[in-house]
């Protein structure tokens, strides 16, 4: 008796052990897909209700259909980040359009590995960018491209910056962007 409950707490304790591994390893390359619709890390913390520290600046107020625009992640206070999701949404807070998979150049500086791209449910492939490692970061430029048949009146992105494991802002809002009909 004592032997068999040995082996099954063994057993147990190598089970959560490797669930645990399993998650960290999966958030330490980005987030996973189970995600993609709150934007809510599955670490256990909180979210943070103090203003956030992070930033998306959009190079754009408009866009039409095949158009692409320029993001910019990036800190107010010189303050770092590890994780981070972003997704572009319509009127209806589905994903729409698709991030450009790699810098014109595979030189720059502004990449080197930084992110990648996933496809969440309910939108185009590659709608969604994320953080590819858990290096620190300071900013990740991303360029986005809005879909050729654009529709709606406006759309916006949605995104969650993690600083560490426990400590993250989430689904927070760029400027809204308009959408301009193609002549
Ligand atoms: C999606 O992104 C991957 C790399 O992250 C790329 O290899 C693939 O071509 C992209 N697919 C589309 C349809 O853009």
């Amino acid at each position: 008796m004592m032997m068999v409950n040995a082996k099954l707490a063994l057993l147990l304790v190598s089970v959560a052990a490797f669930g645990y591994l399993q998650t960290a390893l999966a958030y330490s390359e980005g987030a996973p897909l189970e995600v993609c619709t709150d934007l809510m890390p599955q670490h256990g913390a909180p979210a943070q209700t103090k203003e956030s520290p992070y930033t998306l600046t959009l190079n754009r107020k408009s866009v039409k259909g095949g158009e692409s625009m320029t993001l910019t992640l990036a800190s107010k206070d010189f303050s770092k980040f590890k994780g981070f999701i972003i997704q572009a949404r319509d009127s209806n807070d589905k994903p729409i359009g698709s991030f450009t998979s790699l810098p014109a150049s595979k030189n720059n500086a502004e990449f080197k590995g930084k992110w990648k791209l996933i496809s969440c449910p309910d939108g185009p492939t590659n709608n969604t960018a994320t953080h590819a490692n858990a290096v620190e970061k300071s900013r990740v430029v991303l360029t986005w491209n809005a879909p050729k048949n654009l529709e709606g009146q406006s759309l916006k992105f949605k995104y969650t910056v993690a600083k560490n494991g426990g400590e993250y802002w989430v689904g927070k809002e760029s400027e809204s962007v308009s959408v301009t009909k193609k002549n």
